[in-house]
């Protein structure tokens, strides 16, 4: 499948309708995802990005279709991730001395994975190449995601290739922004930002801010995941300036594992002791064992505070709750206060543990937790009803 997009560029990448695991089986993708390439047709023919290995056969007999492959004039690579890069080597193997753009960083991680010296290109912020009636200008984006990342904006037609920033995994064949689900698009992209860009917001805000001084004028911004941005494209910036500045929501959300049911009923005892005192709060309870991790992560993204509860166990804490303590610490929230709950019947470490956890990840402590012995009783749960007042109170 192709996709026109105007006079120039069409879409020539791969969308994954089966997909549901990503990064290995890090990360959850319940709607599928698509890995976009485009060629651009003008003076000189430009390939940006390809897609992901398992899908090089069918891109490069797509492609064929689109363009003899001796005609490409220049390939653009903005990132060397492999959901990019994949179909790259076999592309090379057809038209070896194609020139590769790509950032220096981007040099280097694609010999790191493919151990070819390709004509490779490097280019910098504010480079250009002349393509014939418009300009490709080059604009580096380190650590958005990766080192090598950069974005490719195209003048005349006003078009960034954002790689991808701006990006979601999202599966649909309608391809532009305007014409999908909104409540679909919002929340696949703030999931795509909370599990992936969070921890480099400080760059994303530096680099938007960069970009409005550039003065480039955006009329679409063409990512290499999911829809097109093109009725008003400006929407998903503004969206990442507002989520880059520790973002949060007039909510709270309890996170736990538990055993025998204690502390799920600590923790809807507190969240009840929340919502008598706050009964505008947003309070939301995961089960860490029950839920998908990076959904259970989008919601602490748009959290005021959140809570984690365990029981006790061999002196430590249940193994979902170290997972999903761990994973909260490298996604380096900001701005979000915390506290710890959880039973136990004879160490109890729970408290200390899941604290230590939490000012690891940079939350900010409230109050001292609570824990309760064996199965909390009407006077435990009557503890954490308490506990949950004071929490929100404090906040
Ligand atoms: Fe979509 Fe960082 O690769």
């Amino acid at each position: 499948m192709s996709f026109i997009i105007n006079d120039k560029v069409t879409w020539v990448g791969k969308i994954d309708w089966e997909l549901r695991r990503f990064h290995g089986h890090e990360y959850s993708v319940h709607r599928g995802s698509s890995y976009n390439s485009y060629l651009i047709r003008d003076e000189k023919t430009v390939l940006i990005d390809t897609v992901w290995k398992p899908f090089t056969e069918e891109f490069l007999e797509n492609l064929k279709k689109e363009v003899d492959l001796n005609d490409i004039d220049y390939i653009i690579i903005n990132h060397a991730e492999i959901d990019h890069s994949g179909a790259l080597p076999e592309l090379m193997r057809e038209i070896p001395d194609t020139p590769i753009y790509c950032t220096s960083n981007g040099i280097k991680s694609l010999k790191g994975h493919f151990h070819q010296d390709w004509n490779f290109v490097p280019v910098k912020t504010g480079d250009t190449l002349n393509i014939g009636q418009n300009e490709l200008i080059f604009v580096e984006a380190r650590m958005l995601h990766w080192p090598d990342s950069m974005f490719t904006y195209m003048t005349n037609d006003n078009i960034l290739f954002s790689n991808d920033a701006f990006g979601q995994h999202y599966a649909s064949e309608y391809m532009y922004n305007d014409l999908v689900d909104p409540d679909e698009l919002y929340s696949e992209a703030i999931k795509y930002y909370a599990n992936i860009l969070n921890p480099f917001s400080k760059l994303v805000e530096r680099k938007i801010e960069e970009l409005i001084k550039l003065d480039l004028p955006i009329d679409m911004i063409c990512p290499s995941h999911g829809i097109i941005w093109r009725k008003d494209p400006m929407q998903i910036v503004n969206l990442y300036m507002k989520w880059a500045q520790a973002y949060q929501e007039d909510q709270i959300t309890i996170i736990y594992d538990t055993m025998w049911e204690g502390t799920r009923r600590m923790a809807e005892a507190i969240a009840e002791g929340i919502k008598n005192k706050d009964s505008k709060v947003n309070v939301k309870l995961y089960n860490t064992s029950k839920t998908d991790k990076n959904d259970v992560i989008t919601e602490v993204f748009k959290s005021k505070a959140i809570l984690l509860g365990s029981p006790t166990v061999n002196g430590s804490i249940l193994t979902s709750m170290v997972a999903i303590s761990d994973l909260i610490k490298g996604l380096k929230f900001q701005n979000k206060k915390a506290a710890a709950f959880g039973t136990y019947g004879w160490s109890g470490e729970v408290i200390k543990i899941l604290a230590e956890n939490l000012e690891k990840a940079g939350f900010e402590l409230v109050g001292q937790g609570v824990r309760e012995q064996w199965n909390p009783d009407q006077e435990g749960l009557e503890r954490c009803r308490g506990f949950g007042r004071e929490f929100v109170e404090s906040l």
